[in-house]
């Protein structure tokens, strides 16, 4: 019998694969199976047992494999080192069909373990532990205002994805970026919306939603606490014109019909955030075009036809669905709504949302500020007050204490300021970027501004008022008197979100 050679894995490189492999596998299987079969719910856990250690052994067995190749080149080179032999296989040897049945077995076994490993990698990768918690810092605004959003249920990947592999490569290869970012300290603060690569609306917010069969109305109500001494509470109730694009005539009726479905609109973006729109182009069901140009804008209506246009869908009006970062004044109002805070304590409006909207650098400092400041106010201004209901004003302390925690992220500098909300029209521009009665076409037709084009308000006032009301049509009453017509100017003029403060 001759010689056998020496096995092609017997080089330093291949024990060295093989040693890494096999721990991996070692530490990584046990893991594996916890992972499984309890509900353990370690964000980092899963980059371990999913990303890190599968990637090591991998890596170990891809390294054997390189050793071998390079053994067996070697060998070839130097023929009369160790003659080059293919194996013999002979199933009349007991032992070879035992060694051949062993390695078979063990491929199967690898082979189960990558599609496990494989599939929950790509399903760790995609879940909402892994885009809102291993980055917590980063991702920390956008995962706490999702889990208070009516989306708190959808995973991300549903919005920023969706189905099909073009769109998971690319978000894969876009991931890898962002991991390089995060590691290296190298994001932006904020992160810049809008987003520039997010997929078409269609694709992701219809797989659930279908504006086309929003017919009608749907009620509303606003609820607002005023910044004077005894907050007053003040309501709006509104039917918002959602109608959608197969209505019954001809003419579509309502916001989703006009905007999306039956008509198409692009729009110009003088600015990064599509704040400033010097140049709308929309093109009717029969596939007639108009175009409208801003009066407002600095730019020629030549310069703004050359800019690059967008087709208006979903998310140039939900710029928040899932995000939602309150203002102060929204947060504010709800909490005393709620009765999370007590409105009778005397300007209590004004002064949360004044601590709301400090400079802060950290989320401590800002706590921290509110804790101190709101009982400190009472304690110097309204002493009688103070000694009666103190436990009212430390708990409104904590509630604020809460809404900063919720809205607004120091860190990442992350609040409303940073990330307009367009639906509406109070704080930011919202709809009026276009309907603000200065775009209009050559021929003369404008983009309305009437205040009952898109809303009808059926109450207004105090809640006694508001109770007493026949709901019927009306005009709009501004809740203070400011000494202008509010309704021919830009809301957001004087509003902020904390009430011009
Ligand atoms: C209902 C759909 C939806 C879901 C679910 C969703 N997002 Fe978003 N996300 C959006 C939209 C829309 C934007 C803003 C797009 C724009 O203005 O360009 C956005 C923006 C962002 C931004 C950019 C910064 C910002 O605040 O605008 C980040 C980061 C982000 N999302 C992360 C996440 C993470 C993490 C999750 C899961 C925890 C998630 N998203 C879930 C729709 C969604
Ligand atoms: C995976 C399914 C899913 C996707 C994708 C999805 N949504 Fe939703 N959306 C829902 C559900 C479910 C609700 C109702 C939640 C509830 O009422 O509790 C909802 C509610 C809403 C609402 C009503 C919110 C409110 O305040 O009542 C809006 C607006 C909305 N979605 C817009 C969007 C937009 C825009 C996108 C795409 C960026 C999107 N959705 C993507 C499932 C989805
Ligand atoms: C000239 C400045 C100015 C303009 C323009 C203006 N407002 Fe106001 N608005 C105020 C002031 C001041 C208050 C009182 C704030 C307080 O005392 O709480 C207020 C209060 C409100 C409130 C009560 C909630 C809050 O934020 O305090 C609503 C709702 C409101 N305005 C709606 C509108 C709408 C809608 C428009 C646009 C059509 C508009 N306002 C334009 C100055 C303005
Ligand atoms: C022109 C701006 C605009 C566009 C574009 C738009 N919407 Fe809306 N959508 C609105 C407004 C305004 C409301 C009323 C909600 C409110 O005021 O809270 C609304 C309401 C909704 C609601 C809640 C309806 C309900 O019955 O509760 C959903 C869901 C929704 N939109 C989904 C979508 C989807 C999906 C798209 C893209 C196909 C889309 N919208 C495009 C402005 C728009
Ligand atoms: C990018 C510009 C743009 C923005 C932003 C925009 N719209 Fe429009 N909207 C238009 C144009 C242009 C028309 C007129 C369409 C036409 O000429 O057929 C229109 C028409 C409408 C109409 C029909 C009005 C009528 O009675 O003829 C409604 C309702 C409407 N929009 C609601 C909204 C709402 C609500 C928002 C904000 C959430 C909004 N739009 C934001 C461009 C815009
Ligand atoms: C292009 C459509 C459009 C036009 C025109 C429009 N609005 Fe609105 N308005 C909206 C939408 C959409 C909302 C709902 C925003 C939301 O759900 O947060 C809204 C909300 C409001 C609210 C409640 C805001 C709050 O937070 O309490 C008031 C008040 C209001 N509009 C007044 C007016 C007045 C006054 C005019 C005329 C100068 C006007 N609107 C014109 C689309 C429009």
């Amino acid at each position: 019998m001759t010689e056998q050679p020496k096995r092609l894995w017997r080089n330093p490189a291949s024990l060295l694969g093989l040693a890494l492999a096999f721990i991996a596998t070692a530490v990584g299987l046990p893991l594996m199976f916890a992972d499984l079969l309890s509900a353990f719910n370690n964000p980092y856990a899963g980059i371990l047992i999913y990303l890190t250690l599968p990637g090591v052994a991998a890596f170990g067995v891809a390294l054997a494999l390189a050793g071998m190749l390079w053994e067996r080149r070697r060998r070839r080179l130097h023929p009369d080192e160790a003659p080059a032999l293919l194996p013999i296989i002979d199933f009349n040897d007991a032992r070879q069909r035992l060694t051949l049945a062993a390695y078979a077995g063990l491929a199967a076994v690898i082979l189960v373990l990558l599609s496990v490993t494989g599939y929950r990698a790509y399903d760790y990768s995609d879940s909402v532990r892994f885009c809102g918690l291993v980055c917590h810092q980063v991702m920390k605004p956008e995962y706490e205002a999702y889990l208070h959003s009516p989306h708190a249920r959808v995973a991300c990947v549903a919005c920023h994805v969706g189905p099909g592999a073009k769109w998971f490569v690319h978000a894969k290869l876009t991931g890898l970026y962002q991991v390089y970012a995060t590691a290296f300290n190298k994001y932006p603060r904020p992160i810049p919306t809008p987003v520039r690569n997010l997929r078409p609306a269609e694709e992701t917010c219809a797989q659930c939603h279908w504006p086309a069969k929003f017919f009608g109305a749907q009620q509303k109500s606003f609820v607002h606490y005023l910044t004077d001494e005894k907050n007053s509470p003040w309501r709006i109730q509104t039917l918002i014109k959602i109608g959608g694009g197969q209505s019954a005539g001809d003419a579509p009726v309502g916001i989703h019909a006009h905007m999306n479905i039956a008509n198409e609109i692009y729009y110009a973006a003088a600015d990064e955030k599509r704040q400033d729109i010097p140049y709308i182009k929309a093109v009717d069901r029969k596939g007639v075009a108009t175009e409208y140009f801003s009066g407002e804008s600095k730019l020629s209506p030549e310069q703004a036809a050359k800019l690059p246009l967008r087709r208006m869908d979903c998310v140039d009006c939900h710029t928040r669905p899932s995000h939602v970062f309150n203002t102060p004044e929204q947060a504010v109002s709800r909490a005393l709504e709620a009765g999370l805070a007590d409105a009778s304590l005397p300007y209590l409006k004004r002064e949360a949302m004044r601590l709301l909207a400090g400079e802060y650098k950290t989320e401590a400092e800002a706590l921290a500020k509110i804790s101190q400041e709101l009982p400190e106010f009472y304690r110097k201004n309204y002493p009688a007050v103070y000694a009666k209901k103190e436990a009212a004003v430390r708990q409104a302390a904590a509630a604020v204490g809460e809404l900063l925690r919720e809205n607004v992220f120091p860190e990442m500098k992350a609040d409303w300021r940073a990330h307009e909300n367009n639906l509406g029209h109070l704080v930011s521009a919202g709809c009026f970027r276009c309907h603000d009665g200065e775009h209009k076409s050559r021929d003369g037709k404008v983009v309305t501004k009437d205040c009952g084009a898109c809303h009808t308000i059926v109450a207004q006032g105090t809640p006694e008022q508001v109770a007493k009301a026949r709901l019927q049509a009306q005009p709009f009453k501004h809740p203070v008197d400011v000494g202008v017509d509010v309704t021919q100017m830009r809301c957001d003029s004087c509003h902020n979100g904390t009430s011009g403060l």
